[in-house]
């Protein structure tokens, strides 16, 4: 579950998101559209805790993200957010492998090399274990991230512009990919796009507004 209330942010001077309330139920999907600049990203950024609102409550997994202390946050984000942001992040001085094993290291949960080798072979990249992150194609080293992203069975999953630079195929084979991973978990899916091939395969919606439509303080 995602919940917040009255949220405000901006950036310096500059109102971004004023969201009176919005609420994803456990299980459910929701698309956030909007221009870009709308605060897409911004809004997942709230919502992993990489970045504290102005005013108002995030909670996430019922968890109210304010009550909790910085390293707190960070151990809640590792267990029970998956986060697929557009740049990966893989550390290429590890193996595949052991970037997805790192996932559970950071979060605090026991070493689980069979759970690490069957996210990887669910996104059809078991075979990729021992090679580096560099040596990877787009499209694996997504794969890579999204296992990563699923590895400690997060209660939600927020990915930020999972598709927008792939074609038509490539598009609905990701998209599937992560509801399949979300549907496996029963996990939470808020997907951050402008990408307008997405819009159908979402039952529920959030709309932000173009920037500069709101009020500069
Ligand atoms: N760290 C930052 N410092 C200052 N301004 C920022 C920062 N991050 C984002 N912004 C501004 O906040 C606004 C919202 O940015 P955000 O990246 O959330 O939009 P978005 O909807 O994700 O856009 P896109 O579709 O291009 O990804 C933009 O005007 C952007 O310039
Ligand atoms: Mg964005």
């Amino acid at each position: 579950m995602v919940e917040v209330e009255t949220l405000r942010h901006g950036h310096g001077r500059r109102d971004i998101l004023d969201i009176t309330a919005w609420r994803v139920d456990a299980g459910e999907r929701c698309l956030v559209a909007g221009p870009s600049g709308s605060g897409k990203s911004t809004l997942l950024h709230l919502l992993a805790g990489l970045a504290t609102p102005r005013s108002g409550n995030v909670r996430v997994a019922g968890q109210d993200l304010a009550d909790l202390s910085p390293a707190a946050r960070d151990r809640f984000r590792g267990r029970s957010i998956g986060l697929l942001l557009q740049s990966f992040h893989l550390l290429d001085t590890l193996s595949v492998f052991d970037n997805v094993r790192l996932a559970r290291h950071l979060a605090g949960l026991p070493e689980d090399r069979a759970r690490c080798r069957k996210v990887l072979d669910d996104l059809g990249v078991g075979e990729l274990g021992d090679v580096r992150p560099s040596t990877l194609s787009h499209g694996q080293a997504q794969r890579v991230a999204l296992a990563r992203a699923v590895v400690n069975r997060p209660a939600v999953i927020l990915a930020d512009e999972p598709t927008s630079s792939l074609d038509d195929e490539s598009c609905g084979r990701v998209a599937a990919l992560i509801e399949a991973e979300a549907d496996r978990q029963g996990a939470t899916l808020v997907v951050a796009t402008h990408d307008s091939r997405l819009h159908g395969r979402f039952e529920q919606r959030l709309v932000l507004d173009a920037p500069g439509a709101g009020s500069e303080r």
